[in-house]
C-alpha cells in the first residue's frame, strides 16, 4: 500500500508496568509502517524516560524479528516518567516539574510524525496530555489488570489468567493431600478481572474481587460446610484489591512520584490467617506477583496484540490522532483517549460472567 500520507516517521514506547504481548505490539507496528506504509519507525527507551532525555533507537525490520514470543519488551519500560510531574531518576522526593515542552521538543528534533503509546491508564492519560501540546499520538491498552475503558479486553490479561489457571491447578492437589484452606492473590489493582476469570478457570470455590462486598462469616462457613460435605480443602482466590472488612487495604507499599501511588499485596496472606484462626482448617496464602506478568504471552494474547499494533499504525497514517486503538466485539475500534483517560472498567457483579460463577457453585463471600 502507498504511503500518500504526510507520516514518514514514528516513534513507539511502552510505558508503565510491564505485561506479555509488549513486543508483539511493536512488532505489528514496525513491519505494518515498513512494509505497508515505507515509514522509518524509532523506539523511544524506558517510556516516557526516554522521550524526556531523547533515548531512542531506529527500529528496522531485523530490531523486530523473533520477538512475536517473548514476554517483557525490547524497548524497556518505567512506570515513574511522568512528563507532566517529572521527577529525574534517583531523586525520589524531589519537587516534581512540568517537563513536557521538553518531550515535544526531542519529538520534533527526533523528525517523529506520530508516537504511538502502548500502555495501561496511566501511559494512556499523559499521551492525551502530550497530544493536547501537539504530539500526535495513538494509544494501544496494555495490561494484566484488564481494566482499560474503550476495549472489551487489554493484550497480557489472557496470559494472566492462564499462569493463575495452571498456579490454582497446581494448589489443588496439595491443597487436597493436606485438607487446606489454599488462598490465592492476584494481581489487578482495584479490578477483580484477573481473581474471577483466572478463578473460575481454576474452579475456585470462593473468589473474592473489590467490586462484590463480601462478609467473613460467609467466607468461614463456606469453608467448613465444605468440609463437613467431605471436601476437605478449598480454594479461596483473592484480588489484591479486595478491602478489609473495616475497610482499607493491605498495602505493600506507598510511594510518591508515581501514576499509582499505593502499592497493593498482601490481603491473602491476611485471609489466610484469619481463616486458619476461626475455622479447624488449616490454611495457607501463595502471592503469585509478578509471575502473573512474565513470560511468553498466550496465541489469544499474539494475535491481539499484533492487531492492535497494526490497527495502531494504521490510525496513525490517517491522520486519526489522539486515539486509543482497542477490541469491541470481535473488531478492532479507535476511541478517543479522552473517554479513556483516567477511568477503569470493572466488573459488573451483576453480570453474565459472574452469574455463570455462582451458577457452578462459586461462592464470592456475599450471599
Ligand atoms: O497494573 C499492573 C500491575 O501488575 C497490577 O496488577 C499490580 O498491582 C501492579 O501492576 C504492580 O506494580 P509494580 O510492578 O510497580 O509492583
Amino acid at each position: 500500500m502507498a504511503n500518500e500520507s504526510r507520516v514518514r516517521r514514528i516513534g513507539v514506547l511502552t510505558g508503565g508496568g510491564d505485561c506479555p504481548g509488549l513486543n508483539a505490539v511493536i512488532r505489528a507496528v514496525v513491519k505494518t509502517g515498513i512494509f505497508e506504509y515505507g515509514l522509518e519507525a524509532f523506539g523511544i527507551l524506558d517510556g516516557y524516560e526516554g522521550l524526556v532525555h531523547n533515548r531512542m533507537i531506529p527500529l528496522d525490520e531485523s530490531a523486530v524479528s523473533g520477538i512475536l514470543t517473548v514476554g517483557g519488551t525490547i524497548l524497556g519500560s518505567s512506570n515513574t516518567a511522568h512528563p507532566f510531574k517529572y521527577v529525574p531518576h534517583g531523586q525520589k522526593g524531589a519537587e516534581p516539574q512540568d517537563v513536557s515542552d521538553q518531550c515535544v521538543e526531542n519529538f520534533r528534533s527526533a523528525g517523529l510524525d506520530v508516537l504511538i503509546c502502548i500502555g495501561g491508564d496511566g501511559t494512556l492519560s499523559i499521551a492525551h496530555g502530550l497530544a493536547e501540546k501537539g504530539i500526535p499520538v495513538v494509544g494501544v491498552p496494555k495490561t494484566i489488570d484488564n481494566d482499560i475503558c474503550g476495549t472489551d479486553v487489554t493484550f497480557g490479561f489472557d496470559t494472566a489468567v492462564q499462569i493463575v489457571g495452571e498456579a490454582i491447578d497446581r494448589l489443588h492437589t496439595t491443597a487436597m493431600s493436606h485438607h487446606r484452606a489454599m488462598v490465592i492473590e492476584t494481581m489487578g489493582r482495584y479490578a477483580g478481572w484477573l481473581a474471577l476469570v483466572g478463578g473460575m478457570a481454576g474452579g475456585g470455590d470462593i473468589i473474592l474481587i473489590p467490586e462484590i462486598p463480601y462478609k467473613m462469616e460467609r467466607v468461614f462457613d463456606v469453608v467448613e460446610e465444605r468440609s463437613k460435605r467431605g471436601k476437605r480443602f478449598s480454594i479461596i482466590v483473592v484480588a489484591e484489591g479486595v478491602q478489609l472488612p473495616g475497610g482499607g487495604y493491605v498495602i505493600r507499599q506507598e510511594v510518591a512520584d508515581t501514576h499509582h501511588k499505593t502499592r497493593l499485596g498482601g490481603v491473602g496472606v491476611w485471609l489466610a490467617k484469619e481463616i486458619d484462626t476461626a475455622t479447624p482448617v488449616e490454611s495457607r496464602a501463595v502471592v503469585l506477583g509478578h509471575v502473573q506478568r512474565g513470560g511468553t504471552p498466550t496465541a489469544y494474547d499474539r494475535v491481539l496484540a499484533t492487531r492492535l499494533g497494526h490497527a495502531a499504525m494504521v490510525q496513525a497514517v490517517e491522520g486519526n490522532t489522539d486515539v486509543m486503538v482497542g477490541r469491541q466485539g470481535t473488531r478492532i475500534v479507535a476511541v478517543p483517549l479522552l473517554d479513556v483517560a483516567d477511568r477503569q472498567r470493572l466488573v459488573d457483579p451483576d453480570g453474565q460472567i459472574v452469574r455463570a460463577a455462582r451458577a457452578v457453585g462459586t461462592s464470592f463471600g456475599d450471599e
